[in-house]
C-alpha cells in the first residue's frame, strides 16, 4: 500500500483546512435515506475541530450536469449539523466557484464549519479542471481527503487540490486504505469472499485479484449465470453476457489452478419476470427451464454458502446475492448478511447494496468495517492506484 500522510503526521492544529468528504447519500424529495456516510466523516471533523481548525468541506451528490435543485446539499448541512450539534454554515449557490460561495467563505468564523455547495454543479470539477482547483485551494491552507469513496476519481476536490494544497487523508480514508489493503495483503485464514451483483464484467479485474488471496470464492447474483452457462449448464432465460463466457471458463480455470473453490448457487429461485407477487419455482441452478430466470440463490445454495462461511476468519462481501430490491427475490441476500454477522469473523462489507442489505437489517453494528466505497473500493481491491490517494502529500507540508 503507497504510504501517505494522516491526521498524525500533519501540522494542522488552528489551521483553515479544506476538507473533501463524500456526503453522497441518497435523498428523495429532501429527506435522507441513509446517513451512513454522513456518520462516517465524524472522526475526522471532531478531531480537526478539537485541534482548533477552520473547515470548509466540499463533496459531490449524485451526478448533475450544472447547478441543480434537487441535489443540493442542503438536507445534508442540516443532518451534519445535528450529528456533530454545531452549526454548518451553508449557502445554496451555483457551485463551489460562485461569487457569493466565495464571499460567504471569507466571511467563516474562526472554528466554524462551513459545507460548500455541491462540486459537481460545476463542470469543471469531472474534468479536474486546475483552475476550479486553485478556487478551492483558495479556500484554505492546508487539504483533508476523507472521501473514500470518491477516491477513484481524478477530479478538482479530490486529485487536482492535493496538487495544490499540503495534504494528508482523513480517518476515514485512512481506516478504509488500512482495512482493505489488510484484506490483500495479510488476511487471516481461512478468507471467504462472496461476490454478487448482476455483471461479470464489473467484477472480472476484481475476481482476478481476489482469486490469489481468498481460500474460497462464492460468486451469487446474476453474473452467478454467466459462469454457469460457461461450464454448460442451462441458465433458461437468465441474464447472460454471452461476450463474457470465455473469460468465465478462464476465471473458473483459474481457480481450478489455484486450488481456491469457485462456488456458484447449485440452486435459484426463478420466475417469468423481476415482479413481486410473481410465481416462483426453485430449479438446479444448470436446469433452469426456459421461460424462466434465476433471480434469486435457492436454498441448498444458502445452505452451502452459509457453510462456508461459518467457519471463516475473514469474510469480505460485495455485491447482492439476487433482485434485492425485488422481494422475494432478497432472501439470499439477507440470508447472507446475516451469515456474514454471525461468523464472528473480521468482516468486511462494500457495495450499495450489500452495504443497505446489512443497514436495513439492522447489522451495522456486527460488521467490523462496512466500507464508504462502492466503485472505489472495488478499483482499491483490483489493485489500481486511486488518484485521490496517489496525490497526497505532493505538496510538503510548511
Ligand atoms: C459513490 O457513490 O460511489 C461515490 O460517491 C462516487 O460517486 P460517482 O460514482 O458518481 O463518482
Amino acid at each position: 500500500m503507497p504510504a501517505f500522510p494522516t491526521l498524525s503526521d500533519a501540522p494542522l492544529d488552528g489551521r483553515r483546512v479544506l476538507v473533501r468528504v463524500d456526503l453522497n447519500v441518497p435523498i428523495k424529495g429532501g429527506v435522507i435515506g441513509d446517513d451512513t456516510r454522513i456518520r462516517a466523516t465524524l472522526p475526522t471533523l471532531t478531531e480537526l475541530l478539537e485541534r482548533g481548525c477552520t473547515l470548509v468541506l466540499a463533496s459531490h451528490l449524485g451526478r448533475p450536469k450544472g447547478p441543480d435543485d434537487t441535489a443540493r446539499l442542503g438536507p445534508v448541512a442540516a443532518r451534519l449539523a445535528e450529528l456533530l450539534g454545531r452549526e454548518v454554515r451553508y449557502l445554496a449557490t451555483d457551485g463551489p466557484a460562485d461569487p457569493a460561495q466565495a464571499e460567504f467563505v471569507a466571511a467563516a468564523p474562526a472554528g466554524s464549519v462551513t459545507l460548500l455547495e455541491n462540486t459537481r454543479f460545476d463542470r469543471r470539477e469531472t474534468k479536474n479542471d486546475p483552475e476550479l482547483a486553485r478556487v478551492l485551494a483558495g479556500y484554505a491552507d492546508a487539504f483533508v481527503n476523507d472521501a473514500f469513496g470518491a477516491a477513484h476519481r481524478a477530479h478538482a476536490s479530490t486529485e487536482g487540490v492535493a496538487r495544490l494544497l499540503p495534504s494528508a487523508a482523513g480517518r476515514l480514508l485512512e481506516r478504509e486504505l488500512t482495512v482493505l489493503g489488510g484484506l490483500l495483503e495479510a488476511p487471516e485464514r481461512p478468507f471467504v469472499v462472496v461476490l454478487g451483483g448482476a455483471k461479470v464484467s464489473d467484477k472480472i479485474a476484481v475476481i482476478e485479484r481476489l482469486l490469489e488471496v481468498a481460500d474460497t470464492l462464492i460468486v451469487g447474483g446474476a453474473m452467478a449465470y454467466t459462469f454457469v452457462k460457461a461450464q454448460g449448464g442451462r441458465v433458461g432465460d437468465s441474464l447472460v453476457e454471452d461476450d463474457r463466457l470465455e473469460l468465465a471458463r478462464e476465471l473458473l480455470a483459474k481457480a481450478a489452478a489455484r486450488k481456491v473453490p469457485l462456488v456458484l448457487p447449485v440452486d435459484s429461485v426463478c420466475a417469468a419476470e423481476i415482479k413481486a407477487g410473481e410465481a416462483v419455482s426453485v430449479h438446479p441452478s444448470n436446469a433452469i427451464p426456459d421461460g424462466l430466470k434465476g433471480l434469486d440463490a435457492g436454498p441448498k445454495a444458502i445452505a452451502e454458502f452459509k457453510d462456508a462461511l461459518a467457519g471463516a476468519a475473514t469474510v469480505l462481501w460485495n455485491g447482492p446475492l439476487g433482485v434485492f430490491e425485488v422481494p422475494p427475490f432478497d432472501v439470499a441476500t439477507r440470508a447472507i448478511a446475516e451469515a456474514v454477522a454471525a461468523s464472528g469473523s473480521m468482516s468486511v462489507v462494500g457495495g450499495g447494496d450489500s452495504v443497505a442489505a446489512i443497514t436495513k437489517a439492522g447489522l451495522a453494528d456486527r460488521i467490523e468495517h462496512v466500507s464508504t466505497g462502492g466503485g472505489a473500493s472495488l478499483e482499491f481491491l483490483e489493485g489500481q492506484t486511486l488518484p485521490g490517494v496517489a496525490a497526497l502529500g505532493a505538496v510538503a507540508w510548511a
